[in-house]
C-alpha cells in the first residue's frame, strides 16, 4: 500500500503553498483531487496514486535528491539486492538514508573504493553513459612487474575480446619485492575493464581500488564510510 498524507501537506510538499496556505486554497474550492473539488482539508490522499491539481494544474512532489559517496570494501555487491544473499552496497547507507539510492555505476565484488550512490536518474545518466567520457581512476597493485612496452601499450589503447580500449593514462607510483603499484586512468567501463587490460600486457592484478571519478576524490573517506557530496562535487559531476 502507498504512503497517504494530509491534502495540505501534499500541497505543501509540492511547493505549491505553505501548509497554512494550502488549507485557504482547499477551503476556497481551489484544489482538485483526480478531477473533483475538495475543500475539506483533513482528506488523505495516497503518493503516486491519486492526482492532484491546484487552479487546474497538476502538481507533483518535489523529491528530495540524495547525492552520496561511499569506500566500497571488498566483498560488496554494486546493485540494490543480490540473488545469492551477498552483501550490497546499500547495506552500507540505508541505516541513515531511508530514500531509493542506487549504486552509480559498477565495482567489481573484489574492488575497494569510490562508488556513488544517488537517487537522481540525470545524475547517474550524466556520470555512467558512455558519451560522456567521464574519467575513473585506479589504484591497482599488480604482482610483479610491469614492462615499458606494456605501459604504453595502455597508453595507446589494447584489444580486449573484440573491443579495442581508449588510450589510457598510466604511472608506476610504487614499487617493492613482488608487487608493482600503477595508477591508471580511463573513462570507459567494460567488465572488469582495468584488470583485463593488464592481463593484455603480462601483468596480473592483485588488488585494485577506485580513487577518484570525474576529479571527485575519495580522498580519506574510511572503509565502509560513506558522506554526502559537495554541491561543487555534483556540478563537477554534471559537467565533466
Ligand atoms: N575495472 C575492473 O576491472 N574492475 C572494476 O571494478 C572497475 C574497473
Amino acid at each position: 500500500m502507498g504512503e497517504f498524507v494530509r491534502l495540505q501537506k501534499y500541497i505543501a510538499r509540492c511547493g505549491t503553498a505553505s501548509r497554512r496556505a494550502a488549507e485557504k486554497m482547499i477551503a476556497e474550492g481551489r484544489i482538485k483531487v483526480n478531477g473533483t473539488v475538495v475543500t475539506e482539508p483533513g482528506v488523505k490522499v495516497e503518493i503516486g496514486a491519486d492526482k492532484v491539481y491546484a487552479d487546474n494544474e497538476l502538481i507533483k512532489i518535489i523529491k528530495k535528491k540524495y547525492y552520496i559517496m561511499l569506500n566500497k570494501p571488498v566483498g560488496y555487491i554494486s546493485s540494490v539486492h543480490d540473488r545469492f544473499g551477498r552483501p550490497t552496497v546499500t547495506d552500507l547507507v540505508k541505516k541513515d538514508i531511508s530514500a531509493n539510492v542506487v549504486p552509480v555505476g559498477r565495482l567489481d565484488f573484489d574492488t575497494s573504493g569510490l562508488i556513488l550512490l544517488s537517487n537522481d536518474g540525470d545524475f547517474t545518466y550524466r556520470v555512467t553513459h558512455p558519451k560522456f567520457k567521464t574519467d575513473k581512476t585506479y589504484i591497482a597493485e599488480l604482482k610483479g612487474g610491469i614492462t615499458v612496452s606494456g605501459l604504453n601499450a595502455l597508453r595507446r589503447g589494447v584489444r580486449i575480446e573484440d573491443y579495442k580500449t581508449s588510450p589510457a593514462e598510466v604511472e608506476i607510483i610504487d614499487s617493492r619485492p613482488g608487487f608493482t603499484t600503477v595508477k591508471i586512468t580511463i573513462h570507459e567501463g567494460k567488465n572488469r575493464q582495468v584488470r583485463k587490460m593488464f592481463e593484455t600486457v603480462g601483468s596480473s592484478v592483485h588488488t585494485l581500488s577506485r580513487i577518484s571519478i570525474g576529479g571527485v576524490h575519495l580522498g580519506h573517506l574510511a572503509e565502509g564510510k560513506w558522506r554526502y557530496l559537495t554541491g561543487h562535487e555534483i556540478n563537477m559531476l554534471m559537467h565533466s
